[in-house]
């Protein structure tokens, strides 16, 4: 097992990273000072997979358990779910000292994080992430929200959790399509944070390579590969939010790839794209308008794109896609100050800058240009 520590001062706290951690839980619970009645948040299918073995290691080390379930699927992350989660809190007899625990992805780890930090004005909260997007990102930083009708994840609060736990194994039963999101999150960081990282992936990451993670051959990791990219992501995000908690500066790199990528999860139609697979066409794009506008050597948009297709990511536009369409929902970003868009480029490989001096019209010609190469459905 590894950690990595988020330093937040009094808040800090461990990440701790390895296999069969699962049956441990309890125990860790237990030596980071944490303990009294639990609330575990998950889903259905979470919880056929993983409760059993969850429950039994939280009552071995004498926690009283309750759980609240939701349904699967983003649209869990809503703010009558908050309510209703604090309420079974309540009932269970959860009181200031007790915790909230998220099993599960970056939907179960942002609801129950919200309602970690409103249930008492707040109580302890701790992430037992399921997901490889929730174990290299939405577990570490302390970002919790609900989504509301007007837009993604606008209501919510930072609340940091006392205590992170991936077990990888976890990963087994995970769909290899959400696998390969997470796997754009880690190429992701080696872009803006860690030239090194980028480069180890693309000298390792080949599909088709026999591993242990079965799900894994698809996407080219192997079991050691996987853990690095685990605990690396959350060593560099950890350290971003260390420096930036409330998102004032560098943590808006952690933004690389999205307004081009929620553009196009938008234009396509939410649900076609997975997030994970339209940041990384979001990030290919943003390193081609970052070679347009003369800050990166050609060719560098071409290695992100080479390290996603070797994850299984895609790395085109969906076909048909309307470069004005995804224009025109990007200058509606909220990033957009007095008409100008701010974007998260590259300075280099490994090292992100943001920008609001981009020509539109060099913007327009990235996307006709990607538009022109769109994926005709032969990835
Ligand atoms: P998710 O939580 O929706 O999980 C994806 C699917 O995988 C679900 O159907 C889930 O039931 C299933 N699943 C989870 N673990 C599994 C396992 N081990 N085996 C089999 N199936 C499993 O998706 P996600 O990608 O983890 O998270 C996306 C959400 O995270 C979005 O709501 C996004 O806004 C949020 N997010 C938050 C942050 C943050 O900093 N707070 C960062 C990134 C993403
Ligand atoms: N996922 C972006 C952030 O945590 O800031």
């Amino acid at each position: 097992m590894s950690s990595v520590i988020v330093e937040l001062g009094a808040r800090s706290y461990p990440v701790l990273i390895g296999s069969g951690l699962l049956p441990q839980v309890g125990h860790l619970l237990h030596s980071h000072g944490l303990g009294g009645r639990v609330l575990v948040g998950t889903n259905p299918l979470l919880q056929r997979y993983f409760g059993a073995p969850l429950e039994a290691a939280l009552r071995a080390a004498g926690l009283e358990v309750s759980w609240h379930i939701v349904q699967a699927g983003e649209r869990a992350k809503r703010l009558s779910n908050v309510e209703a989660a604090c309420q079974a809190a309540i009932a269970a007899g959860l009181d200031r000292g007790g915790l909230v625990l998220a099993l599960g992805g970056g939907v179960i780890g942002d609801l129950l994080g919200f309602t970690a930090a409103v249930l008492y004005r707040g109580v302890s909260f701790v992430q037992v992430p399921t997901t490889l997007v929730a174990m290299v990102d939405s577990s570490v930083g302390g970002k919790t929200g609900v989504n509301s009708r007007l837009g993604k994840n606008l209501i919510g609060a930072f609340w940091q959790p006392s205590l992170v736990v991936a077990d990888l194994d976890t990963l087994r039963s995970l769909p290899a399509r959400e696998l390969r999101c997470g796997m754009g999150e880690v190429i992701k960081h080696g872009c803006i944070l860690d030239r090194q990282l980028f480069e180890r992936l693309e000298a390792e990451l080949q599909p088709g390579q026999p591993t242990d993670y079965p799900l894994t051959a698809r996407t080219g990791l192997s079991a050691e590969l996987l853990q690095n990219c685990v605990e690396r992501s959350c060593e560099l995000k950890g350290a971003v939010v260390a420096a930036d908690e409330r998102e004032s500066g560098q943590r808006a790199w952690l933004n690389f790839g999205h307004t081009f990528g929620h553009a196009l999860e938008q234009v396509a139609g939410y649900g076609k794209l997975h997030h994970g697979e339209a940041v990384a066409i979001g990030c290919i794009l943003a390193a081609q308008l970052g070679e347009r506008r003369g800050d990166l050597p050609a060719g560098t948009a071409g290695r992100i794109a080479k390290v996603c297709a070797a994850a299984g990511l895609p790395t085109r536009l969906p076909a048909g896609t309307d470069p004005e369409a995804v224009q025109a929902v990007m200058q509606r970003d909220k990033k957009v100050r007095d008409g100008r868009l701010r974007l998260v480029l590259l300075r280099s490989l490994g090292e992100a800058m943001v920008v609001d001096d981009t020509p539109p019209a060099l913007v327009r010609e990235v996307l006709v240009a990607a538009s022109r190469e769109a994926d005709d459905g032969d990835r």
